[in-house]
């Protein structure tokens, strides 16, 4: 059984009410209830926290297993912290992903410090980027 992480940063605990307009209406949970019933042959670990240094266990927690799919929120644009353990966990799938289109927002929104640690990168899709980065991880399926 595919084992796969499913972390979701800072400010991602809001969605469904945070600027509905751009991320959407359904919750965390929404999401991660969609995974479940899509991919039900995989075990996934599903984790949310606004605080970096949490994040980065979380990375660290996901050695071993067969894919990472993070949305970092806002962490994306500036944390280093979080490329670096990235970048140490080998062997593992990594998908960086987004709810929103990225590079058609502000231009700050338009520079990961996360992408050159991962091995995709999904923007712009809504909450389907989720079921698109698991299917990479999983190989296609
Ligand atoms: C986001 C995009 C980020 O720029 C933003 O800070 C988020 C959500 C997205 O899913 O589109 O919090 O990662």
């Amino acid at each position: 059984m595919a084992r796969v992480f499913v972390l979701n940063g800072v400010n991602l605990g809001a969605l469904g009410t945070r600027r509905p307009e751009v991320y959407g209406t359904l919750t965390l949970g929404d999401i991660e209830a969609i995974l479940h019933e899509r991919y039900s042959e995989v075990d996934f670990e599903f984790r949310h926290t606004d605080y970096e240094g949490e994040m980065v266990g979380f990375v660290r927690e996901a050695r071993g297993s067969d894919g990472i799919v993070i949305n970092p929120g806002a962490w994306t644009h500036y944390s280093y912290a979080i490329h670096d353990a990235l970048e140490a966990v080998e062997g593992v799938l990594k998908v960086e992903t987004h709810l929103s289109n990225v590079h058609a927002r502000e231009p700050w929104r338009r520079h990961s410090v996360i992408s050159p640690a991962v091995d995709a990168v999904v923007a712009g899709m809504g909450p389907y980027g989720y079921a698109a980065a698991v299917g990479y991880v999983l190989g296609g399926a």
